[in-house]
């Protein structure tokens, strides 16, 4: 008999594994694969290892603007492989010691819900059954795949791959075509062309980084064009074939061949065959629908990570996670979903919280914006020779609150949570002033901006 149960051992559910436990309940987590989940395995940490090298790369390769020459400068890309391999390990076998310190415990299998006894919810696992007094289902989401002609086909083959095979891959494709400009085309469009390919990156909207600000996504295109990556906007791909990707711009029909393609058009939430149906989980298109306490329909289980498919993010999911623990408790909790940061870990990174200035106005907000490049930055200026990174600010005019930060530049991913604590704290600008930021960083600039706001 356990306090908490909980499906799924990615961020949402190692770390309510952790919290639980380290509360005192007696909590189990259920995994299938590799602790982890997508994000320590097959995402966000292995992707950051491939980018550091091609960050490296990069700065060997064109270090004559800081007076240093580098001949013959290389990628490895088998290196780059085996090394992201063993922090891949390290960071999971971490987990388990801690889960196993903790006193939690971790059962290695597939579990489904069964249903509901007296003492709580019942999941079976590798022949057993586990009954708990609360349920935490984190089963986090897998990779879209639309009905694109020849699409399922060419997955089959290894002509296409998704997030998980890219990062697997043995040789550096010629040709990568990728399909869709979001975070993880993005992310990968950099480190493919770092690492010799010739990169095409077939995005439907008429901008690539989708939510983010507008004249970030611009910038960035630019740095990443700057670098060799092409871009196709307004372009939907529609047809897989042989060693083709075709595509439809205004109305025409086109193709650019490719020795690899990589589908990266989203995720959507993994509900099927998990047995929500056996407590009668609500769920709406395929996603578990919960409140700001992770809530569910369903009287003592809760939903964390992208398996409610709120901000599809994993430090969303470690939140939502604390968040259901401390109900759990009996402490009351909430989720705060308008100051979530954003990253994309390109070179130069993007990095943003909050609101842009467009969306406050959307909602009738009368907003005050800032925008400053920075060079303004002393520190940035030093480090990036030739940089053209800037940050936008948007603060309410009435109430004087700051409500977004949005940011193209490097470091910025390292600071941006002094931005979210803002936001989140609904800080005043006149407060802000008052805070003393490390001097020479990169960081200032929020301060040079703050004081822009007129
Ligand atoms: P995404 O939703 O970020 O981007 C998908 C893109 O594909 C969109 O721009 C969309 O317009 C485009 N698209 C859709 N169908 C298309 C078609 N037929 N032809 C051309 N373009 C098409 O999805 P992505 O990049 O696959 O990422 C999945 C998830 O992983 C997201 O929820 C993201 O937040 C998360 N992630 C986060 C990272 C980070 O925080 N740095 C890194 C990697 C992934």
């Amino acid at each position: 008999m356990y306090d908490l149960l909980i499906l799924g051992g990615g961020p949402a559910g190692y770390l309510a594994a952790e919290r639980a436990a380290q509360s005192g309940l007696k909590a189990a987590v259920f995994e299938k694969s590799n602790i982890g989940g997508v994000c320590l395995n097959e995402g966000c940490i292995p992707s950051k290892a491939l980018l550091y090298s091609a960050k490296i790369y990069h700065n060997a390769a064109h270090g004559e603007k800081y007076g240093v020459k580098v001949e013959n400068a290389f990628l490895d890309h088998k290196y780059v492989i085996s090394r992201k391999k063993k922090v891949v390990e390290m960071l999971t076998s971490g987990i388990r010691a801690k889960l196993k310190k903790l006193g939690a415990s971790l059962i290695s299998a597939e579990g489904i819900i069964k249903g509901r006894s007296l003492e709580g919810f019942v999941i079976a696992a590798g022949g057993k059954e586990y009954v708990g007094k609360f349920l935490l289902i984190a089963t986090g989401s897998v990779s879209v795949i639309p009905p694109i002609e020849g699409l399922k086909e060419s997955l089959n083959t290894g002509f296409a791959l998704t997030n998980r095979e890219i990062l697997e891959l043995k040789q550096v494709p010629g040709e990568l075509a990728i399909i869709g400009g979001g975070v993880i085309g993005l992310e990968m469009a950099n480190y493919y062309c770092a690492a010799g390919s010739k990169v095409t990156v077939i995005e439907m909207l008429d901008h690539i980084g989708g939510n983010v600000d507008r004249d970030i996504s611009k910038s960035l295109q630019l740095s990443l064009e700057k670098i060799g990556v092409k871009f196709l906007l307004s372009s939907k791909v529609t047809k897989i074939s042989g060693r083709q990707v075709t595509f439809e711009k205004n109305g025409k029909e086109q193709a650019i061949k490719a020795d690899k393609v990589l589908l990266s058009i989203g995720r959507k939430p993994f509900t099927e065959g998990i047995g929500l149906e056996n407590i009668g989980v609500y769920t709406e298109r395929g996603r578990i629908i919960t409140d700001e306490m992770c809530r569910t329909n369903v009287a003592g289980a809760y939903a964390a990570g992208d398996v409610n498919g709120v901000s599809m993010l994993a430090h969303t999911a470690y939140r939502e996670a604390e968040v259901a623990v401390n109900n759990i408790l009996g402490k009351k909790d909430y989720v705060d979903y308008d100051a979530i940061p954003a990253v994309i870990y390109t070179n130069p990174e993007v990095a943003s919280v909050g609101l842009t200035e467009e969306a406050a106005r959307a909602r009738g907000i009368s907003v005050k914006a800032a925008k400053l490049s920075m060079n303004y930055s002393g520190r940035y200026a030093a480090e990036n020779e030739g940089g053209d990174g800037f940050i936008k600010l948007v603060a309410d005019a009435e109430g004087g609150a700051l409500l977004g930060c949005h940011m193209v530049g490097n470091y910025s991913s390292e600071f941006i949570v002094a931005a979210s604590m803002m936001v989140q704290m609904r800080m005043r600008i006149a407060d802000i002033k008052k805070i003393v930021f490390p001097h020479p960083t990169v960081s200032e600039i929020i301060r040079e901006a703050i004081f822009e706001l007129q």
